[in-house]
């Protein structure tokens, strides 16, 4: 595939394998893409300014200030020029600074200020890869919406063994090409997702909620917005980047906020995924002031919340999908398919919350998936990505998509 016409700016930071990021810059730039690479100085130690330059066509820029042309390098306007950044290699030391928000170098502010997607392409010796700290920053890194690349393994320039080397740069290409490669299937078909929690509030101070992270919901949209859908997100209050993702966004805090923006947009969609854990209950009153304590017992009145699948699903029209997911402790199966008849649903996924690395604050799943046909698909402890391809597979099946 060409790149043509793609912009893709390429960041390099402070590591021995910063001399394949010419080879990289080679292979873009073959591919038709325009280049513009960005360096620390860091990575300068490593790749001289005039490999990078005369292979990109373009000069290197490190500062946001150079001197010698009395030139003011906009991060701003770098960040919106670009269809991809592509950070390769990417260091222990500026992934920290990705996973903290810190902003000292040309490289780290075009990184704060782009609204492209960010691919991110590590380097470092096999422990620094496996210390605790690194592998909770690339944990955060990928919760932020961008693509972290594994690292591969081999011989590492300290000479020891394992994995940490960045990946080959033939092998990046491949993943940028794979980015901009339209996925046919779900092209024209509208998604809508609820996800996260949802808030009831207490009083000005507190509120009812519950553990969702809406992680599951999120991996979904990438999943369809990656097989070429138009995502619509609802979400709760989440710690997730979900704008710049290519996704309508609606953020609301209540069951009632909730549904009023579902609804909104229900009849244009033709997929609606109900990821979210909304609460079931909301307090009776929601109090004006902080409710002080008066060394006594309180009780609350909890009146029932909107169920959102059920509501939609008495609007669903035949071309609609709909799937829901049941999160279970008991009788898991049994009151998934009852979910699924109650609520019209096409298919339910049921969580059944009973082993570590399963449900709301995992960054893994293990379903099953209930056809309102009778067909039951199991899928393994797998990460929440996988998980969403695994479902959206049922659906191009069920919908007849190829
Ligand atoms: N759901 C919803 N609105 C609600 C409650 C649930 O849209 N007010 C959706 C969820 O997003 C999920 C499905 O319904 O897709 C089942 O949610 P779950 O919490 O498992 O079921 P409940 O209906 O709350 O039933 P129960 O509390 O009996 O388990």
């Amino acid at each position: 595939m060409s790149l043509r016409g793609k912009r893709i700016l390429v960041g390099v930071t402070g590591s021995i394998a910063a001399y394949k990021t010419a080879t990289l810059v080679r292979l873009l730039i073959k591919s038709g893409a325009e280049v513009q690479l960005i360096a620390t100085t860091s990575a300068l130690d490593f790749i001289t300014p005039l490999t990078l330059a005369t292979l990109s066509k373009r000069p290197v820029l490190s500062a946001f200030f150079e001197k010698s042309t009395g030139q003011w390098h906009n991060h701003v306007e770098l960040g919106l020029w670009a269809d991809l950044f592509v950070v390769a290699p990417l260091s222990a030391n500026t992934l920290a600074k990705f996973a903290q928000g810190s902003c000292d170098n040309l490289l780290t502010a075009t990184y704060l200020s782009c609204r492209c997607p960010v691919l991110l392409a590590p380097a470092m010796d096999l422990d620094m890869y496996q210390h605790p700290s690194v592998r909770t920053n690339l944990e955060k890194a990928a919760s932020y919406g961008n693509i972290v690349l594994d690292a591969e393994t081999g011989e590492l320039a300290s000479g020891l063994s394992g994995q940490g080397r960045m990946m080959e740069p033939d092998r990046i290409l491949e993943q940028v090409i794979h980015f901009f490669t339209p996925q046919q299937a779900f092209s024209g078909k509208k998604v809508l997702i609820t996800l996260g929690p949802t808030q009831e509030a207490l009083d000005p101070v507190r509120f009812l909620s519950n553990h969702s992270s809406g992680k599951m919901g999120f991996a979904l949209a990438q999943a369809f917005k990656a097989a070429g859908a138009e995502v619509h997100v609802v979400a709760g209050p989440v710690a997730l980047t979900l704008e710049n993702q290519g996704f309508q966004v609606d953020r609301v805090t209540t069951a009632a906020e909730m549904f009023s923006a579902a609804k909104a947009v229900h009849a244009q969609m033709d997929i609606v995924i109900f990821a979210a854990a909304v609460a079931d209950f909301r307090p009776e009153t929601a109090a004006p002031h902080k409710i002080k304590k008066q060394g006594k017992e309180l009780s609350l009145r909890l009146i029932p919340n909107i169920d959102l699948a059920y509501e939609l699903g008495k609007e669903k029209k035949g071309s609609q999908f709909h799937i829901g997911f049941a999160l279970e402790t008991e009788d898991g199966a049994v009151n998934a398919k009852a979910k699924l008849i109650r609520k019209n649903f096409d298919v339910v996924i049921l969580n059944s919350a009973k082993e570590v690395g399963e449900g709301f604050k995992y960054d893994t799943n293990k379903v099953q998936i209930f056809h309102k046909e009778g067909k039951v698909v199991e899928s393994a402890l797998l990460p929440k990505s996988q998980i969403a391809q695994l479902i959206l597979e049922e659906v191009k099946i069920s919908l007849g998509l190829s």
